[in-house]
């Protein structure tokens, strides 16, 4: 008796699967569903994409005296960073400690200077808003 239920269900399931194929504009009607769902609220929007932060992060800080985004000043272009650079989270973390420590040699002689109170969070939004400078 069971089995012959499953059944008939698992039937009515794939001509209901049939038809909703030729009709994929349709959706599920979901509002009963729904009833028994606590409403969880959206957690409020931060400043935007960790790219659209680290933007206005850098604007805040000191990089625009040595980097522009798209021309060689005493540091690299951030396009040619990103270039060089998979945006991969080794990378990132490896960037993010070169802006805090600062350093030298990957580009040419000319030292970037250490951010030492920057914190490495900050320092990795940075990092990706330049690598997604693609
Ligand atoms: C005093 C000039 C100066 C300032 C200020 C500066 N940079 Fe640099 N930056 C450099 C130089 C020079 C290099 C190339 C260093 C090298 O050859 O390894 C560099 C390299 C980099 C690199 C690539 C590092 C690598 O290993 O390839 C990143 C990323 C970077 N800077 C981000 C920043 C960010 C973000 C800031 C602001 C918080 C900043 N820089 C501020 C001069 C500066």
């Amino acid at each position: 008796m069971k089995k012959l239920f499953v059944a008939a269900f698992a039937v009515s399931l794939a001509f209901a699967s049939c038809s909703k194929n030729e009709t994929p504009a349709e959706t599920q009607p979901e509002s009963n569903v729904m009833l028994e769902e606590p409403t969880v609220a959206e957690p409020v929007a931060t400043a935007g994409t960790p790219e659209e932060e680290g933007k206005s992060l850098i604007q805040g800080a000191d990089c625009l005296t040595c980097h522009k985004e798209d021309a060689k000043l005493i540091g690299p272009s951030y396009q040619e960073v990103a270039a060089k650079y998979e945006a991969t989270d080794a990378n990132i973390d490896m960037l993010a400690d070169k802006i805090i420590e600062g350093g030298s040699g990957h580009w040419g002689d000319v030292p970037m200077t250490a951010h030492a109170g920057m914190s490495k969070e900050n320092a990795k939004l940075m990092v990706k808003y330049i690598l997604s400078l693609k």
